[in-house]
């Protein structure tokens, strides 16, 4: 039998991934090509598409010579990516200006004015969630008040891996889990809303045809083939944003299933069978890439990436293995100092671009190991934050946290989320997140699995749990409540820093 294989891309703020699985999701070859970002002025975040595009087709041409194998052998592709990002062609299907990303922050005036116009309530009763500065429909408001005369050579509104898809087949499309991300998405209809839409003066007809995270979309046309080594006619599945897809490759596509992300951000993930959405927004709420379901999700902008700044800044000498073992020795709750891990602002549950990161509490007394342990600490409460939210949903039983990310790796962090969220978190076999999840999706698209539920039972296994530390238990709560304090007093001087 000749075996089929699934392609997942991943183009992510980073760097565009090819990763390649068998029929029974083993991980063949990965491969990946690095991004440039442009932040030509404060609170942007731009990328030029092409520079995907570029990196998407080296990684594909690579990924089948790694794995020996030529492109008549893929079966099918999916594709992910980052989120939210506003990609506008003209007419031609041609750039009219760089890419404005998800962690892009300049839109806090078009949020509000999205708000005045529709209503706060109203529009997360259509779309879910509020308007917020990373998503992409207040980005199209700023272009139309100060760019406009790249607004009116606009015909089409994509999403980063959507551009991928263009490229790759000629075809305007995107997954509906990434479509409820742009806020302009009816989610409960899953299709566009044209009140959203209309109210914001932006035309339907720019907007692309939505599919569910299995189906395809269009197939891989000539002149895709010959940069990336693909075969002409390959089909290419919706696939779904980094979030959704994610979720799928740590098979978190079933209520009670709870994914928990320690990467660059910090994200808890829960599927829900009906649009379910929580009444203040404060949980994103979308589409999932699993076919006619939802989830909810929390997003922390700086988890894993505040571990990062910190030894980068601080410690840039020590290897993260000997700093998280000198942390060891610092007790829990680290001495009553605390981090708070807002460096990039932040989303959930204090949706304030605004806000900032602090160490409180330093005494002589605190060294290094009380620091680095304050910070995976702040971390984890910021992620309790969201994991209390996801509790208090109304989503029923939450029967597994399944824990995935970089930050998850080491066995400090681990025990410390465990013991701060007060849960048992289980670890799985598959670690790469998001292109696994969108190799699975193509995969379920070309017929090789009955559903996704059923591709993750078949290849997805459990392999270790942590569970809370009962004798840490009360001091974190101590810790968390003081926690919990710090925010809202420092809210209104982060405003005027
Ligand atoms: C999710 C989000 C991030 C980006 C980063 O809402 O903004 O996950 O997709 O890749």
């Amino acid at each position: 039998m000749t075996t089929e294989y699934f392609l997942g891309i991943d183009t992510s703020t980073t760097s565009s991934k090819a990763l390649l699985i068998n029929e029974r999701g083993k991980v063949i070859a990965i491969t990946s090509s690095p991004h440039t970002l442009q932040t030509p002025r404060p609170l942007w975040s731009e990328q030029n598409p092409l520079e995907w595009w570029k990196a998407v087709s080296v990684s594909i041409k690579s990924v089948l010579e790694k794995a020996g194998i030529s492109g008549e052998r893929i079966a099918a592709i999916g594709l992910t990516g980052q989120m939210h990002g506003l990609v506008l062609l003209d007419d031609g299907g041609n750039i009219l200006r760089p890419a404005i990303l998800w962690n892009d922050q300049r839109t806090q005036s078009q949020c509000d004015e999205i708000h005045r116009r529709i209503g706060k309530e109203k529009f997360i009763q259509i779309t879910g969630n509020v308007a917020l500065t990373g998503f992409t429909a207040p980005k199209i408001l700023w272009v139309q008040e100060n760019e406009p005369d790249v607004y009116a050579k606009a015909k089409h509104v994509l999403l980063p891996k959507d551009y991928i898809r263009y490229k790759l087949t000629g075809v305007f499309a995107m997954d509906k889990a990434d479509a409820a991300g742009t806020v302009l998405f009816d989610l409960q209809a899953r299709d566009w809303s044209r009140e959203v839409l209309d109210a914001l003066g932006i035309d339907v007809s720019w907007m692309p045809r939505t599919f569910e995270g299995t189906e395809f979309t269009g197939y891989v046309t000539e002149e895709a083939a010959t940069p990336t080594g693909l075969k002409v006619g390959t089909p290419v599945a919706a696939g779904g944003g980094d979030q959704a897809a994610g979720a799928v490759g740590i098979g978190a596509v079933e209520p009670g299933i709870i994914g928990l992300t320690v990467g660059t951000s910090g994200v808890i993930f829960a599927t829900t069978s009906s649009a379910l959405v929580e009444p203040e927004g404060r949980l994103h709420a979308f589409c999932h890439a699993v076919p006619g379901m939802w989830h909810f999700m929390g997003v922390m902008l700086s988890a894993a990436g505040s571990l990062q700044w910190y030894r980068d800044s601080l410690a840039p000498e020590m290897s993260f293995d000997n700093l998280l073992k000198e942390a060891e020795s610092a007790p829990a709750g680290s001495d009553g100092l605390q981090f708070l891990p807002y460096l990039s602002g932040e989303r959930t549950p204090y949706p304030d671009p605004l806000a900032r990161g602090a160490f409180i509490g330093l005494t002589l007394r605190h060294n290094r190991a009380h620091m680095t342990r304050a910070v995976l600490e702040g971390v984890s409460f910021g992620l309790k934050d969201n994991f209390r939210l996801i509790q208090n949903a109304g989503l029923g039983n939450i029967t597994q946290v399944r824990a995935s990310g970089g930050g998850t790796k080491g066995a400090l962090w681990r025990q410390i989320l465990a013991s701060v969220l007060e849960t048992e978190l289980v670890t799985i076999n598959t670690t790469e997140g998001a292109a696994y999840g969108a190799a699975l999706l193509a995969g379920v698209g070309a017929g090789a699995w009955f559903d996704v539920a059923s591709a993750c039972k078949a290849c997805i296994k459990i392999t270790g749990s942590t569970l809370p530390e009962l004798s840490q238990i009360d001091a974190y709560r101590k810790s968390y409540s003081l926690y919990q304090e710090l925010y809202p007093a420092l809210k209104s001087s982060f405003a005027k820093m």
